[in-house]
């Protein structure tokens, strides 16, 4: 049996160590066993977040209790809306202290943020730009619907309007440099807010429809000949059936379908955006991203916002906007995991700004899953500041749990020996309850949801997963809850496998403390291990080997 033992980096330590100290390194996206990681201070850094509330941000006064709760449910990144209107009153006159307040009560809470620039577009619409580009309409102009109506939201195809808003957001991340690059408070910035357009597949007015008529950009065009074998399937499909055109219309190279204007309003969508994380970027490059507000099933874009950062679109993002780090799923559906691993491509760190509402059962599954299995940087339910009961909510424990593994799941992102493992849903909500296998080495182990010893209509299946680590050949740590592990012995000589220890426990200031040695009733008599199904918890266990 090759030996294979878990060696932590003494990088991966630095992040034990975290204290906030001043660092040279900006926050930035390093790539590790394959997969991208964010490093904050030089460390790789896992983000235990939570996004506020839309106007949670605006009131300093109003925002102040919820600090406590943050650190009680162990985040360490909360994600805060930036308004344009409330930084740029006036044209050219900036009024930062909306940041500043931010920065200053994260710090003395030990939190770091992730800023939301609310700036052209929030959910499609135009409501956060300043009064004076809301009442200029003639200047700023907005986006016409196919049957010619104005709507609040501000036209994507003009020059005015893209430069406008990224003037603003170049400002603020000027000031954040001045103010905030000794110490890496903000880690990240979202470059406006689900992007996409409604009520149709795209806009119509007569900039666009000239724009619609004329050619695609060869940018676009070269992308898909440089990546046609890794093209998402549904471009390809669009580009391939209309003849794999280099040259032509829109409607030459796409087709006359929504799903060609859905590409249409893509591009146009990742130019913009692009534009203004470029000039963000030129004052201070901290990672940028863009989140999606994730289509429906059977439904037309234009019904849900077409043309945003979605999956099937990424191509056409990753060719518009090149100064985009990543694009992210907001994921309000039950079937999370299908929707969150669209989001797992080459190139594309994974985040969930959005992960649901917070305060639900599924958070801590949807957490490790996304950590464990998919190797995400981070995670964050919306509207944390509605959660009233911290103390109690099983988000925190999850978060404890996560940041005390945190060294190890660092260094183990990317490979085989981190795995995780929850019930997945449909969309409708059904749950699949099925066990499911993992191959540790010589090691099979089998999953189940929910505890032998209890009757099934008492327990919650939605609210259990597990967290694998592999630490040594014959040793891990099972973290989670409402789980029970079987194992199996892989090796051809007929040896069975047994548990030669379980122990449960805690991480005291980053070193493992024992607790309870399970045996017993507790492991069913050395037969499985089994995770309580009312709290998250970790076990250290070694297997052996016998005949
Ligand atoms: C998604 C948006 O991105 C959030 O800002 C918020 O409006 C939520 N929807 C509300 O569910």
């Amino acid at each position: 049996m090759a030996h294979w033992r878990l060696a932590i980096t003494s990088q991966i330590l630095g992040l034990c160590l975290f204290v906030g100290n001043a660092s040279a390194e900006l926050p930035q996206l390093v790539s590790h066993n394959g997969v991208e990681q964010l490093h904050v201070e030089g460390a790789p850094f896992l983000i235990l977040g939570g996004e506020l509330g839309n106007s949670s941000a605006s009131n300093r006064q109003q925002l102040q209790p919820h600090w406590e709760t943050f650190q009680t449910l162990g985040i360490n990144t909360i994600l805060a809306p930036i308004n344009w209107e409330m930084i740029e009153p006036s044209e050219g006159n900036f009024d930062f202290s909306s940041l500043d307040w931010l920065i200053e009560d994260a710090r003395e809470h030990d939190i770091k943020l992730v800023i939301l620039w609310f700036g052209s577009w929030k959910n499609s619409m135009s409501s956060y730009v300043p009064a004076w580009v809301k009442r200029d309409w003639k200047r700023f102009p907005r986006v016409q619907t196919a049957d010619g109506n104005a709507t609040e939201i501000l036209s994507a195809f003009s020059d005015t309007n893209v430069n406008t808003d990224a003037n603003a957001y170049a400002a603020m991340m000027k000031h954040l440099k001045m103010v905030d690059a000794e110490q890496n408070t903000v880690i990240m910035v979202q470059v406006e807010n689900e992007i996409g357009m409604l009520p149709d597949a795209r806009e119509h007015g007569p900039i666009a429809e000239k724009t619609w008529a004329g050619n695609v950009p060869q940018q676009l065009i070269e992308h898909l000949i440089a990546n046609e074998d890794a093209l998402t399937p549904e471009v390809r499909k669009i580009w391939t059936t209309h003849g794999k055109k280099t040259a032509g219309s829109w409607a030459d190279v796409f087709g006359k379908t929504p799903a060609a204007e859905e590409i249409f309003t893509a591009w146009h969508y990742a130019i913009y955006a692009d534009k203004v994380a470029k000039a963000g970027k030129s004052e201070y490059n901290l990672p940028m991203y863009v989140n999606a507000a994730l289509d429906r099933p059977n439904v037309l874009p234009g019904k849900y916002p077409s043309g945003g950062p979605l999956p099937h679109l990424l191509d056409i993002w990753k060719a518009g906007a090149p100064n985009i780090d990543f694009l992210a799923p907001d994921i309000y559906y039950p079937n999370y995991v299908e929707r969150v691993s669209e989001y797992v491509r080459p190139g594309n760190a994974l985040f969930i700004p959005e992960a649901n509402r917070a305060g639900r059962i599924e958070s801590g599954p949807d957490l490790l899953y996304s950590i464990g299995e998919l190797d995400a940087i981070g995670y964050s339910p919306f509207a944390i500041d509605s959660i009233e009961d911290s103390e109690n909510e099983p988000l925190g424990q999850a978060y404890k749990m996560l940041s005390d593994l945190a060294p190890h799941i660092l260094e183990l992102q990317g490979t085989d020996h981190l795995r995780a493992f929850r019930p997945t849903s449909n969309y409708e909500g059904e749950l699949d309850l099925s066990d499911r296998t993992a191959i540790f080495g010589d090691y099979e182990f089998t999953i189940s949801f929910g505890s032998p010893w209890r009757d099934k209509s008492e327990q919650s299946p939605s609210a259990y997963g597990v967290m694998i680590i592999q630490t040594d050949d014959e040793e891990f740590y099972i973290a989670g809850r409402g789980v029970t592990v079987k194992f199996k012995s892989l090796n051809t000589d007929g040896s069975i496998a047994g548990i030669e220890s379980a122990i449960d426990g805690e991480f005291i200031e980053g070193e493992w403390k024992a607790g309870r040695w399970f045996n017993g009733d507790q492991t069913h008599q050395g037969r499985h291990i089994l995770l309580d199904t009312e709290k998250y918890s970790i076990q250290k266990v070694k297997l052996y080997t016998y005949q």
